[in-house]
């Protein structure tokens, strides 16, 4: 990055105003230390305020149901591949988060004064809380907007390298400006909380914004990633013809109220795959639905909620996108396709937000943190973001508080970063490296992205954006094709079958000393 033209100071940088952003910022200010808060967009354009099914929160008041339940569900969602500690710790910190995320002004749908449930794919229980029926996102969201008004908070403002000391230590971020210019933002911390890389697919639940700027950063901070093979298609987003970009999501909620999945006969095709059907993990209903489109040469599947009372007041995001789309879910079937959801993988970092490099904090969907293994349970997303956030405030409160020398010589990545084309990196993802991948598609994956890729010092938003998704893009394939079997999200069609080999393999990347990804160790076994 070049010379910067500003500069400013706060002790915690925060990148990101999603869920996890915002209430770290809010928590950070309470705790007194001044913080400073980045996102590239405005402050409600993450992805965030797209979630529609909810929180997954035990409360207690659900007869049968249990934190216990809670952690076995995301166990069995995720494949063996969880950090049953860190599963446990973010589980049990859930009621807490959400009780003050409700002091904070997030409005949930409400009988009285006992919030509603719903049920989504994994879960054993009606557990999900939700806000405008299916616009928990855009509630949470408008919350803590309206909590953070006050707070130093610089929109139009893009991240593009964290600044470390001559010790490793973080010293602050560099950053470009809403016109553009570089600046640098000193502080001893900084909290990445840019959500995932959705955008590395052509057809992606996310908004623009996802484009795993925060993934790249830490990486090229020396950070580890993981479990990045792992990318979540979500089963149900509105099929309207090819299309490339955001597409509308259909809530798992509304297979948690009782919509079935048919196919273009009208066969239920998800009864006999998995013991709870319609609503076995999201991992398992992708991957049927993927299978069934490739048997009978369907574009898509119906997702048929004709038997549900009162879909528009239950479900009016879904609605108003399937009539924007001349379809009218209370007659007929939705048509549905998987599409990319969600990173289960991340920066590697522990409950408390810390990553391998001092002073660089993760929290939310940018992390790795082990509570989803090979498949996130559905509903568990803001949930970790909540907990993580509050967690990782108190521990950069704790470590501020330990003496540190003042930095000195800062050192800032290589500016020339490996670039290529979004279109072509998007294109040869989502042909070779989305639900159903092998050996031969993700090597021909890795020599398009190879063959379109450039040396290029980005300047702008576009190129800072595009060489994350480049950096992402060769990341994902190592550790695609080095995992040689099927788990969780990661659907081989050479290795189809879940091998116990694998059982504690997570496995870790980072940049080698030309600025390339590789797969450098098996972070659970701890086996290079
Ligand atoms: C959904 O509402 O189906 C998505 C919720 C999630 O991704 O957790």
């Amino acid at each position: 990055m070049s010379t910067p033209t500003w500069e400013a100071a706060a002790d915690l940088v925060v990148v990101g105003t999603g869920v996890a952003g915002l209430t770290a910022a809010l928590d950070a200010a309470e705790a007194g230390l001044r913080v400073v808060v980045v996102t590239k967009d405005a402050a409600e354009e993450g992805s965030t305020r797209w979630a529609q099914g909810g929180v997954a929160v035990v409360l207690g008041d659900i007869p049968g149901d249990t934190l216990d339940a809670h952690i076995a569900d995301t166990l069995a969602a995720g494949g063996g591949l969880n950090d049953e500690a860190a599963v446990a710790t973010i589980i049990r910190g859930g009621p807490a988060a959400v009780r003050r995320l409700r002091e904070r002004g997030a409005l949930f749908d409400a009988r009285g004064s006992r919030l509603e449930r719903t049920r989504e794919g994994g879960h054993s229980a009606f557990r999900v809380v939700h806000a405008g029926g299916d616009a928990t996102g855009a509630e949470i969201e408008r919350a803590l907007v309206a909590a953070a008004r006050g707070l130093a908070l610089l929109t139009g403002h893009l991240a593009v390298d964290a600044v470390r000391d001559t010790s490793g230590r973080v010293a602050g971020l560099a950053v470009l400006d809403d016109e553009g210019r570089p600046g640098l933002l000193r502080a001893p911390a900084v909290l990445l909380a840019s959500g995932g890389y959705g955008q590395l697919y052509a057809s992606t639940t996310n908004p623009g914004t996802s484009t795993g700027d925060g993934v790249a950063l830490a990486l090229r901070a020396g950070a580890t990633a993981a479990d990045l093979e792992f990318v979540q298609f979500h089963p149900t987003v509105l099929y309207t013809g090819p299309a490339v970009g955001r597409r509308p999501l259909v809530t798992e909620a509304v297979r948690g109220e009782g919509a079935v999945l048919r196919d273009r006969t009208g066969t239920r095709f998800m009864v006999g795959i998995h013991p709870l059907a319609d609503l076995a993990p999201r991992d398992v209903v992708a991957a049927a639905i993927t299978r069934r489109m490739a048997e009978t040469g369907a574009d898509c599947m119906f997702l048929d909620a004709t038997a549900l009372d009162g879909f528009a007041e239950r479900f009016p995001t879904v609605f108003a996108s399937c009539r924007e789309a001349g379809i009218d879910p209370r007659r007929e079937p939705i048509p549905v396709t998987p599409a990319a959801h969600y990173a289960c993988g991340g920066i590697v970092a522990d409950v408390d937000g810390r990553t391998s490099v001092p002073g660089l904090y993760a929290a939310g969907e940018v992390a790795r943190t082990g509570l989803h293994g090979a498949n996130r349970l559905a509903s568990n997303s803001l949930l970790e973001g909540l907990v993580v956030a509050e967690r990782a405030v108190r521990a950069i409160a704790a470590d501020l508080a330990v003496p540190r020398s003042a930095p000195s010589g800062l050192i800032v990545p290589a500016p020339a970063v490996a670039v290529a084309d979004r279109g072509i990196v998007q294109r040869a993802m989502s042909v070779f490296a989305g639900i159903g991948r092998d050996a031969a598609g993700l090597a021909a994956a890795s020599d398009v992205v190879e063959a379109a890729t450039r040396l290029a010092t980005p300047i702008d938003r576009a190129g800072v954006e595009d060489a994350a998704l480049t950096l992402l893009a060769q990341a994902v394939l190592a550790a695609a094709g080095t995992r040689r079997e099927t788990r969780g999200c990661h659907v081989r069609t050479d290795f189809p079958e879940r091998d116990d080999v694998w059982q504690r393999s997570s496995l870790a990347v980072a940049l080698d000393e030309c600025g390339r990804p590789v797969v450098t160790a098996d972070l659970l076994a701890g086996v290079a």
